[in-house]
């Protein structure tokens, strides 16, 4: 099953977010709960409307017992991971600080250029201090390790996505992830919600708080690189992204002694306009889908951020660049956590190709859609994914 994950619209009041769920027929209770299927180690965290259990705890008891892989996160075969992955499937690397130095401008614009139309790339030398990565990491590696009782201080509300939980489960037979997230809306600043900002580690508002601003710099460099690749004012993307939204989702992803029957995050696109996503441990398990079909894993360098165009992106790039579907595995013995940056457009911006990229006897590839109908359209097709959500704007 193919999703489009919630990347980016965390800032929406959870007032409608309810409103949109509440177009949809779901139950409050659940019926994996109903069934006692649960075991007993799980504990509820509340998601949107639906209940599920808490997969760092559940992971914890059942890598010790002999039970089978519990059914609401098994998942079928054509998912499983096996034959079809290329190990090492390599994507682009472009340096941020040649892209500052005049003499190399030229030469690494064309490189961002051509891998932004493949959708996914590394970026290096991205001026982001090793301090601020590493005091990062160090806090939100922290903040899984603490007991379940201080994490959910911070969980999620049963009508909104902020906080402490897990991505977002909009049908009971819908098959779940095999990972818990903390996610946080960074930017605009003055639209924080602190209640669920983690007071410990210490630190770690303060580390989050510097390693939001570090990449809203990195993110407004590269805006305005695209904006030259792809021919329009240098500024333009820069003042569609206005306050630059930016959401954090910190995903923790626990060992599966069957990983190859479970799924970290299933196959999706970002519907957020471009992701920078900071491997906080050294373990891999991001896939993309390359043209031929096969997942490709991505080897990600050091210290490098991985870059991804969003579906946003594709559409206001009239699809020069490409929002590539993607998914997480996970390991049989390793825990793996990662931090995605969503960046989004202003809320008042509409969702099309820039008019400058098709005037002049272009053809829009896409149609044009107000903010609020994108949301909307982009919560009504969850379940088919890329197909229905981008491919209904396609022209
Ligand atoms: C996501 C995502 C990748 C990762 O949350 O949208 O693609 O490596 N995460 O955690
Ligand atoms: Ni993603």
């Amino acid at each position: 099953m193919k999703e489009t994950d919630a990347c980016g619209f965390i800032y929406m009041p959870a007032s409608s977010v309810v409103e949109i769920l509440n177009a949809e027929p779901i139950n409050t209770t659940s019926s994996l709960q109903e069934a006692g299927k649960n075991p007993p180690m799980a504990q509820a965290i509340v998601r949107g409307h639906l209940p599920v259990p808490n997969v760092q705890e559940l992971a914890q008891a059942w890598n010790r017992s002999s039970e089978p892989v519990p059914e609401w996160y098994l998942r079928a075969e054509e998912e499983a991971t096996a034959d079809e992955v290329v190990a090492g499937g390599v994507i682009p690397v472009v340096d941020l600080s040649k892209l500052l130095d005049p003499q190399a401008t030229e030469k690494e614009l064309a490189k961002l250029g051509t891998a932004c139309k493949q959708g996914f790339f590394q970026l290096i030398n991205h001026g982001v201090p090793d301090e601020v990565l590493l005091d990062a990491k160090r806090d939100i590696t922290e903040f899984f390790k603490l007991p379940l009782e201080t994490k959910e201080v911070y969980k999620q509300l049963p009508d909104g996505l902020q906080g402490y939980g897990s991505a977002f489960v909009f049908s009971e037979t819908q098959k779940l992830d095999w990972s818990n997230m903390l996610y946080l809306l960074l930017r605009p600043i003055e639209l924080r919600d602190m209640r669920f900002w983690p007071a410990q580690p210490p630190s770690f508002r303060n580390s989050v708080d510097r390693y939001s601003a570090e990449t809203a710099k990195v993110v407004s460099c590269l805006l305005r690189f695209l904006a030259v690749d792809m021919g329009v004012e240098q500024n333009r993307l820069l003042d569609i992204f206005g306050g630059q939204p930016q959401n954090m989702k910190v995903t923790y992803y626990p060992p599966c002694r069957e990983a190859g029957k479970v799924m970290g995050v299933s196959s999706h696109t970002d519907a957020s306009a471009l992701t920078l996503l900071l491997h906080v441990n050294d373990v891999q398990g991001l896939q993309f889908r390359s043209d031929d079909g096969r997942w490709l894993n991505v080897e990600p360098i050091d210290r490098a951020f991985v870059v991804s165009v969003g579906d946003i992106l594709e559409i206001l790039s009239n699809g020069r660049y490409k929002s590539v579907e993607h998914r997480v595995v996970v390991h049989p013995s390793k825990q793996r956590i990662s931090a995605a940056m969503f960046h989004q457009v202003d809320r008042s911006t509409t969702i099309g190709p820039l008019p400058e990229l098709v005037e002049g006897g272009g053809v829009s590839r896409y149609r044009s859609v107000s903010h609020a109908d994108f949301l909307k359209h982009f919560f009504a097709t969850k379940f088919d994914g890329r197909k229905s959500h981008l491919d209904h704007y396609k022209i």
